[in-house]
C-alpha cells in the first residue's frame, strides 16, 4: 500500500522544550493516511543554508496537527528550535514504509534514544488491533526517560534502562526475555538493531528494524541512503526505514 507523499508549507502550531535538547514541534497539517514508522522531511530553513531538508520520525497526528520530536544536535535541528508559533516550514511525507503489525501475534518494541518516537504510534495501533504492547527501551541518562511518558500513558508495559545507572542495555533485558512466536520491532542506534538483530535470528524470531541514514532528497532519487541488503543496494527512505532484519544480512 502507498501513501500521497506532498509538499506542503505548514504552519508551527507549537514547539516547545520537553526537556533540555529534546523538543515537540506540532505543525498544522494532518495528512491522509499515516502508518506508523513513516517519516517526515523538514526544511528548517526558508534560506539555502542549510540547502537540505532533515528526516523526522511521525511522533502523532490528532485532529489539530502532527508531532515531531526531536533532539537538538546539528544547525538544522538548531534552527528547528527557533521556530515560533505561526511560523511556517515546508513538509514533505508522509515518506517511506512503515512497521508491519501482525494480526496473528503479539509483538515487543525495543527503542534506544530518539528510537522512542515511531513506537507511540506503533503502540496506539496495536492497541487498536486489541494487542497488548510491551516497550523495552533505553537511554543514556536519566532525564531522557521523559521521551517514553506518553507512551507509559497508554498502557505500554515498559522496561526502562539508564545506561548511566543500570551499567546495562535494553539488550541484555531482551536477552533474559521469552521472546516466543512475538515479532520484535527496533529503532534506535545501528548497534542495538544489530544486536536485537542477532538475538531474534538466534531464537528463529520474526525482528524489523527501523534503519537511520542521512538523507537528501527522501523520495529514492539521489541514492543517497542506500543500504546493503540480501537483494543488492536499497534505498532506505522509498524501500525502509523499516526493513526485515533479514533483509539487512548482518552478521552477529
Ligand atoms: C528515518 C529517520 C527518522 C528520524 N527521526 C528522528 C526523530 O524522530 N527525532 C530526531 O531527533 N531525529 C530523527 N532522525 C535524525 C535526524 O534526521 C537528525 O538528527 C537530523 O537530520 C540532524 O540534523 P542537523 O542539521 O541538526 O544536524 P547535522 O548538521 O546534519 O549534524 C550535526 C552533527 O550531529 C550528528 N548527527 C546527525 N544526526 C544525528 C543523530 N541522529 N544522532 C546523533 N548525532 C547525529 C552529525 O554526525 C554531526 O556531527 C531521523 C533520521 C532518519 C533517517
Ligand atoms: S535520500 Fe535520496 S534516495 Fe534516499
Amino acid at each position: 500500500m502507498t501513501t500521497i507523499s506532498i509538499t506542503e508549507t505548514v504552519e508551527v502550531i507549537s514547539n516547545i522544550a520537553i526537556s533540555p535538547g529534546y523538543h515537540r514541534i506540532t505543525l498544522g497539517w494532518t495528512p491522509l493516511e499515516v502508518r506508523p514508522g513513516q517519516f517526515v522531511m523538514l526544511k528548517t530553513s526558508p534560506t539555502m543554508d542549510p540547502l537540505l531538508r532533515r528526516p523526522f520520525a511521525i511522533y502523532n497526528i490528532h485532529d489539530d496537527g502532527t508531532e515531531i520530536l526531536y533532539r537538538v544536535v546539528g544547525r538544522g535541528t538548531a534552527l528547528l528550535s527557533r521556530l515560533k508559533r505561526g511560523d511556517r516550514l515546508d513538509v514533505l511525507g508522509p515518506l517511506g514504509k512503515g512497521f508491519e503489525l501482525p494480526e496473528d501475534r503479539e509483538t515487543i518494541m525495543v527503542a534506544g534514544g530518539m528510537g522512542i518516537v515511531p513506537f507511540y504510534m506503533v503502540a496506539k495501533e496495536l492497541l487498536k488491533m486489541g494487542k497488548t504492547t510491551q516497550l523495552i527501551y533505553g537511554v543514556r541518562r536519566e532525564e531522557e526517560l521523559i521521551l517514553a511518558d506518553d507512551i507509559i500513558g497508554l498502557g505500554t508495559e515498559a522496561h526502562l534502562v539508564v545506561e548511566e545507572r543500570d551499567n546495562m542495555l535494553p539488550t541484555d533485558i531482551l536477552e533474559e526475555m521469552t521472546i516466543g512466536d512475538r515479532r520484535v520491532l527496533a529503532c534506535g542506534p545501528g548497534g542495538m538493531l544489530k544486536k536485537v538483530a542477532s538475538l531474534c535470528e538466534a531464537r528463529g524470531a520474526e525482528c524489523m528494524v527501523s534503519v537511520e541514514t542521512s538523507m537528501a532528497c527522501g523520495m529514492g532519487v539521489c541514492m543517497g541512503c542506500a543500504v546493503k541488503t540480501t537483494d543488492g543496494y536499497r534505498m532506505v527512505c522509498a524501500d525502509g526505514p523499516v526493513f526485515d532484519a533479514k533483509e539487512l544480512g548482518w552478521k552477529g
